[in-house]
């Protein structure tokens, strides 16, 4: 990672966020600027139809790639839809663009061992995701039979060295919502890797010490883990600051602070075995704000600004290039990015909301400034 130092700028104090913490940007002669090699997104929720064509470009501008979950109503669960899918998701980019989307497929309890094959032949879907039915935006479909009915689409996944993406909560109503993610690990995740320990899995958006610390007792390269910007920043009490904060709602959901600090630890430290993923997943801003709001943060365009001062308060900005670029690709076995993008220590706005055709999506961190701000070079 090269690091140059160009322009004055000024002494400010900018809001983290609009929960009452703030950053103090010291005085400095000279303007930071970091020149990383192109980060790819882990986790991406791109939705189809117009939100589709409101948001492809927030993760376009700066990602070389993303790996686009498959839950749309219906969900893509066979590579026939998912090839029909990222047409839609091309066709919906600038001309310019050269985005790549990575596929999915969406796990069922239906869901054919064939289904694998055709999916690796295929060239464009990298991973299967398993949603625990009920355990999310669109999971009724998801799988209710893990270790039986899904069993031999398992093996079929390792015989093609197909990664399986986990949403890793439980959905038994009567587990406590923080503690899922726990439940999870003891009852599904640590008997699954028993059983296929050649199956690669990416415990997607790690909430918790306990799969901080679960991924790093696991073999390198065969299980991984996915960090978002909402973990990595804010702690459960961001849901209920001033007010209920619906647009703080993900899931898994925000847990305590002792949490939030581990997973920095852990993305910090320059572990290979986490990589960036967003979860970036917008919602029309009615379906977020009423009695019943979605799960979901679209945070997709405030993600690196994010992710980069996260790294830069714990002193480790030398670590971020790896967590952003690196370590995703090299688990996924495909190359890393050959172009470049630059961060500028340069505070910005995050827009109050991005207007679309059916409405507003309201973005993480609205309309607080934000340090650092990337660009294309
Ligand atoms: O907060 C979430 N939103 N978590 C998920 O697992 C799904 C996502 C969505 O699709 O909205
Ligand atoms: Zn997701």
């Amino acid at each position: 990672m090269i690091k140059t130092l160009v322009f004055p700028y000024k002494v400010s104090i900018l809001p983290l966020a609009k929960t009452g913490r703030v950053k103090e940007v010291k005085s400095s002669s000279a303007k930071m600027e970091l020149s990383i090699t192109r980060p790819d997104d882990w986790h991406l929720h791109l939705r189809d139809g117009d939100l589709l064509e409101a948001v492809v470009s927030h993760s376009a501008h700066h990602f070389g790639r993303a790996i686009v979950m498959p839950n749309l109503k219906p969900p893509i669960t066979t590579t026939a839809a998912a090839v029909a899918y990222r047409e839609s998701i091309l066709k919906a980019l600038p001309g310019s663009s050269v985005f790549n989307p990575l596929m999915t497929l969406y796990l069922t309890d239906t869901t054919s061992p064939h289904e694998i094959k055709l999916a690796r032949e295929s060239g464009v879907v990298f991973a299967v995701k398993l949603y625990p039915a009920g355990a999310t935006t669109n999971s009724q479909d998801g799988v209710t039979d893990l270790f039986g009915k899904c069993l031999p689409v398992l093996e079929e996944m390792v015989e093609h060295n197909m990664p399986l993406l986990v949403h890793g909560e439980v959905t038994d109503p009567e587990v406590d919502v923080f503690d899922r993610e726990k439940v999870f690990i003891a009852t599904v995740l640590q008997p699954l890797i028993q059983k296929l320990p050649l199956l690669k899995v990416v415990m997607e958006h790690v909430t918790t010490m306990d799969a901080v610390r679960f991924v790093e007792s696991c073999n390198e390269g065969f299980v991984a883990a996915t960090v978002t910007p909402q973990h990595l920043l804010l702690n459960r009490n961001s849901l209920f600051q001033g007010g209920l904060q619906p647009h703080n709602y993900c899931l898994p959901v925000l847990k305590r602070e002792i949490h939030r600090q581990a997973i920095v630890s852990a993305v910090t430290s320059g572990s290979k075995r986490f990589f960036l993923g967003t979860d970036s997943a917008p919602h029309e801003r009615r379906k977020k704000e009423c009695p019943c709001g979605c799960a979901g943060i679209y945070n997709a365009p405030v993600a690196l600004s994010l992710y980069t001062k996260v790294f830069e308060e714990a002193g480790a900005l030398d670590k971020l290039e790896a967590f952003t670029s690196f370590n995703g690709p090299d688990f996924y076995g495909l190359p890393r990015n050959t172009s470049k993008i630059k961060l500028n220590k340069n505070p910005w706005k995050v827009p109050e909301s991005f207007p679309y055709a059916s409405g507003n999506i309201i973005p993480m961190f609205a309309g607080v400034t934000l340090e650092w701000l990337p660009s294309s070079i």
